[in-house]
């Protein structure tokens, strides 16, 4: 294979792709990764036998496609530092919030992809939403598919912005099911089970019904209504959330999220 990818950053996000990618049959050698601290270099070589560099150089010109796996903050100094040692690559940013308008700026080409995964991605149980610029072709988003397909699901949008609404709804949504798992579990136990057992049972229960849908034809609201019999013990729960408007607090804290992706989109995009 001629194919060489390096990553930018050899964090989380970046192991985990580089896990897949050495599960899928990709050589060690055909990854690079540019990492400045020491101990994630060693671990990335310990636990795949990739090379990993503390700073860019001229080995990243045989790159065909380059991952961008940094902290939003950090992504602007390391493209420009990245920038004189690249040829003609692909251009991949796992990044949250930064637009491909700047990363378009700061590297000089068009290619440019952009993924919003999320935490379980780290486990491959992740869904991540993409966004391709134009000057990106078929082969290339099927290239960013290969590279991606250990992570979990992927989903590609058609317009930018998008992605922000992905950000809001996938991207932090694990932590509003976590923020879920608590309630109950806080609830579960002061009504006298243990906070293990009530965690037990919320995490269970979470997990049984994201399978449950999956397996179903059926949309949540109908599997939801199914389960819920009048004047039940779901009914009486959910007419609770009802009255409390648990519904439109809920859309409110996903346009609060959306909110906060397009200020960090214009924060940590500036030139
Ligand atoms: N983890 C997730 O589940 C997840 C989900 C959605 C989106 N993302 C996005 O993915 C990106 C990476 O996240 P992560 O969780 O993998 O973060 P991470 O574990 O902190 O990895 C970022 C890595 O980049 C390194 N780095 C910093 N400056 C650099 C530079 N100039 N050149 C090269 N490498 C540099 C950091 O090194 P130091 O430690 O030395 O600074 C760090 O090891 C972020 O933008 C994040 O928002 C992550």
């Amino acid at each position: 294979m001629s194919e060489r990818i390096a990553f930018i950053g050899g964090g989380n996000m970046a192991s985990a792709i580089i896990g897949g990618l050495i599960g899928q049959g990709y050589a060690p050698g055909q990854l690079d990764v540019v990492e400045p601290f020491a101990a994630t270099r060693d671990k990335l070589k310990s636990s795949y036998g990739v090379s990993a560099q503390a700073e860019p150089g001229a080995f990243l010109s045989s790159a065909t496609m380059v991952v961008w796996a940094v902290k939003p903050q950090t992504f602007r100094e390391a493209a420009l530092q990245v920038r004189p040692h690249i040829q003609q690559a692909l251009h991949l940013s796992v990044a949250a919030g930064i637009r491909s308008n700047s990363i378009v700026n700061w590297l000089g080409t068009q290619r440019v992809v952009r993924a919003m995964p999320n935490t379980p991605a780290l486990i491959g149980k992740g869904i991540s939403g993409l966004f391709a610029r134009p000057a990106v072709t078929a082969q290339d988003k099927q290239q960013v598919t290969q590279v991606m397909a250990d992570t979990g699901e992927l989903l590609w949008v058609d317009v930018e912005e998008k992605l922000d609404v992905v950000t809001a709804l996938s991207g932090s949504g694990p932590a509003y099911a976590f923020y879920f798992m608590e309630a109950m579990t806080t609830a579960g136990a002061e009504m006298g089970l243990t906070r293990d057992e009530a965690q037990q049972l919320a995490v269970a229960t979470f997990i049984g019904a994201g399978e449950l849908v999956r397996s179903s034809s059926e949309s949540p609201k109908v599997l939801r209504q199914r389960v819920t019999s009048k004047n039940g013990t779901t009914d009486a729960a959910i007419n609770s959330m009802e009255d409390d408007d648990m519904q439109a607090i809920f859309i409110n804290a996903m346009y609060a999220a959306r909110r906060r992706a397009q200020e960090l989109g214009d924060e940590f995009g500036k030139a």
